[in-house]
């Protein structure tokens, strides 16, 4: 007789309890032979064997798993119903992808548009979950009152202090962790050059945080960038500048590491923890802030194989941070292949956990299975 193994939290209830609580919830094929009757199971209607969420195992954990929002939040029709749905089920941290960006939150120089941003927040917390800033200070999506007004140094200093200032105090309270600074390191090493540090200088950085920590004095302050998730030039450089901030007291809490990789280049646990244990060791906490593992798709479709080398991408990336004591995050760069940011979306794409049917893909239950340990 096939056994029938329910992966319930041992921890919470009985076994026996939890059975119950599954079988009379209908959820699915019962295990058949726990009764002396051995009663035949149902398996015309069996739902997989485990159908607890994501964000249940990363608690048991103590990870927060989340994704982008996208505008899956105020999508109309059917889609938006069935991706809230997985959302709320799924997830336990939001983060915005656009609506927190200096172009969307102050488009004119006089005037701040928080009403998307405020709606996410509100969502977040009508439905248990936490939701990140991002972000603060970036050389992208700047509003074009101020990359093209030509403004000498001091007035530069005074619009970026006030943004934060601004920003912080309206969401005091209100979200996780701010990405306060976003991608201000070069690929090759050396400080990117943007607005900011030509304008503002190298010292920009150091001000954000400073700037951002008198704004709030609560708020987890994060560095956030892209390819430095292994030990490289690039990764080497920033643990070289944060480094050097906290050692002057610079108020950064935690490092984000966005995690943009195409599947079959993505790295490898072990290619991983030690560059996250070295950023650890500087009392930094870890964040997986944007994960997308993409793969070859045509007309928005990948193959079966690059399916599940995505997956086994998506394991080695959550197994990176259950690695890593001071790693509490794991967010996605989207809900569904529908709405999720890839840097060349001519030939890369699919790169979360649902289809663009808002299927769950192998990925998904990589890193289920990854988060529970299996
Ligand atoms: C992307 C968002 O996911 C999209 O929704 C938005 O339209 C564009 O930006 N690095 C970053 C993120 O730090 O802010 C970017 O997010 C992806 C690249």
């Amino acid at each position: 007789m096939k056994r029938y193994r329910l992966l319930l939290p041992s921890h919470s209830v009985p076994w026996h309890a939890a059975l119950l609580v599954v079988c009379a919830a209908g959820l699915g094929a019962c295990a058949a032979d726990s009764s002396p009757t051995g009663v035949k199971p149902d398996t015309a209607n069996a739902v997989p064997a485990d159908t607890m969420p994501l964000r249940h195992y990363a608690q048991l954990r103590g990870r927060y798993i989340g994704a982008a929002t996208g505008t899956v939040l105020t999508m109309p029709g059917d889609s938006g119903t069935k991706l809230r749905a997985i959302v709320t089920r799924e997830f336990d941290m939001l983060w915005t992808g656009r609506f927190m960006k200096m172009d969307y939150l102050r488009p004119i120089r006089l005037a701040y548009n928080y009403t998307d941003a405020d709606s996410v927040v509100a969502f977040g917390k009508r439905n248990g979950m936490v939701v990140r800033g991002h972000t603060l200070v970036w050389h992208s999506q700047v509003p074009a009152w101020v990359t093209s007004g030509n403004y000498p140094a001091d007035t530069l200093r005074a619009i970026l202090r006030d943004h934060i200032e601004q920003v912080m105090i309206h969401f005091k309270g209100k979200l996780a962790a701010w990405d306060v600074v976003n991608e201000a390191m070069g690929d090759d090493g050396t400080i990117r050059s943007t607005l900011w540090f030509g304008s503002l200088g190298p010292d920009y950085i150091e001000q954000a945080f400073r700037w951002a920590r008198a704004a709030d004095p609560d708020v987890p302050l994060y560095y956030n960038d892209y390819g430095i998730e292994t030990i490289n030039a690039k990764s080497n450089a920033v643990h070289a500048l944060l480094s050097d901030l906290k050692a002057k007291g610079v108020p950064i809490d935690g490092i984000g590491f966005q995690y943009h990789y195409e599947a079959q280049s993505a790295p490898t646990a072990d290619q991983v923890v030690p560059n996250f244990a070295r950023f650890a060791a500087l009392g930094l906490k870890i964040q997986i802030t944007e994960a997308d593992l993409r793969v070859r798709v045509q007309n928005g479709i990948a193959s079966p194989a690059d399916l599940q080398l995505q997956a086994a991408a998506y394991r080695e990336m959550v197994n990176a941070c259950l690695r890593t004591v001071n790693c509490n995050a794991i967010e996605i760069e989207g809900i569904y292949d529908g709405q999720a940011w890839v840097p060349d979306p001519t030939t890369w794409g699919a790169p979360v956990l649902f289809d663009v049917f808002m299927r769950p893909k192998p990925a998904y239950y990589a890193v289920k299975a990854a988060l529970a340990g299996n």
